[in-house]
């Protein structure tokens, strides 16, 4: 990006950002961009926070309901992230995320990721046609196969997309530690970009194998569940943030250090937190900013939410 438009939007960035969270650290923000790491199979970068998207958007698709969540929107991209995580499954989600592409005009600065969950190439078929029906766009750039649901079959038709240019990336995911080894047999068998799962400081499974054979074999991970909704929150209840989460890695909220802890392992592309606040969203992308915990730091973010 040209080095002038790239300063002036990201001014414009901080400034929004700025609003929506008073007594932020500025000068930490302007001397570093929202972080980015590369998806393996492309060499393409993603800015690290995204936005998930399950309960949170499936609000009715009315002007009351879709003006916060269009202020999330734009605080996302403000914000120089892009990544929205949708479903079919997620009601009325899917097409509230399309409205708000739509609306806002901003299609072009997001990186789309929807699902099929379905049985059978049929059905999977007809699934992925609503869904860009429902995104009101003519390319997606991720499907995922929901919860290893018919796995082969719709991995099938989901490269025959990607050849056609209607699909960018294609990928698996699932959301329960009891599944992580057999998402670790169909990575050995199929390939794919992305996959998504589960991982967060109440959920470190992921650490054993998963995480590292993403890393060796470059397939680029989401990660769903950071906050494991929000029962991580339950457990600092009535808890000041320590000064050394701040003095130390820049993190101005338990928001944020949960998000660390995780940006920390280097096999994460990207984590992808719900939120129907604009306030709660410019939160999550401050976690991209900044110092990322070490070894030593991350096991003392687990003895604080132990
Ligand atoms: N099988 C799958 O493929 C699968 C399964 C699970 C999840 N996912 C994906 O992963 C996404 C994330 O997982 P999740 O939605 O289950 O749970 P999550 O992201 O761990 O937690 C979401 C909850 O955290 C709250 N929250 C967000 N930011 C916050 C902040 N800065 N401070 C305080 N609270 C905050 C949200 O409430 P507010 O609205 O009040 O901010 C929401 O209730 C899903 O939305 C979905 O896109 C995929």
């Amino acid at each position: 990006m040209h080095s002038r438009r790239h300063f002036v939007q990201r001014s414009a960035a901080i400034a929004a950002l700025a609003a929506l969270l008073p007594g932020l650290p500025l000068s930490a923000l302007a001397a570093n961009s929202l972080l980015r790491r590369r998806i393996g199979s492309s060499g393409e970068w993603l800015p690290v926070i995204g936005l998930g998207t399950s309960r949170t958007h499936d609000v009715a698709l009315d002007e009351a309901s879709l003006e916060p969540l269009l202020e999330v929107l734009r605080t996302l991209v403000n914000g120089g992230a892009s990544l929205i995580d949708t479903a079919p499954s997620y009601g009325r989600a899917e097409a509230v995320c399309g409205a708000l592409a739509a609306r806002s005009g901003l299609r072009e600065r997001l990186f789309l990721a929807s699902k099929v969950s379905a049985s059978g190439r049929e059905a999977g078929a007809r699934q992925i046609e609503a869904s860009f029906r429902a995104l009101q766009t003519d390319r997606i750039d991720l499907i995922q196969v929901h919860n290893l649901q018919d796995t082969a079959t719709q991995l099938g038709l989901l490269r025959e997309l990607k050849e056609q240019g209607r699909v960018r990336y294609i990928g698996v995911t699932h959301y329960l530690e009891s599944a992580h080894e057999r998402l670790l047999e169909v990575l050995h068998q199929e390939p794919v970009d992305f996959v998504q799962f589960n991982y967060s400081v109440g959920e470190r499974n992921a650490e054993q194998r998963l995480l590292p054979y993403c890393a060796d074999q470059g397939i680029a991970v989401l990660i769903n569940r950071p906050f494991q909704r929000a029962a991580l929150f339950q457990r600092v209840r009535g808890k000041a943030l320590p000064d050394w989460a701040t003095v130390e890695l820049d993190a101005g909220s338990w928001a944020q250090l949960l998000l660390k802890y995780i940006l920390a392992h280097p096999a994460v592309t990207a984590v992808i937190p719900a939120t129907s606040r604009p306030r709660n969203m410019a939160d999550n992308l401050l976690a991209g900013h900044g110092r990322l915990p070490n070894a030593a730091q991350r096991q003392r973010i687990i003895e604080l939410f132990a």
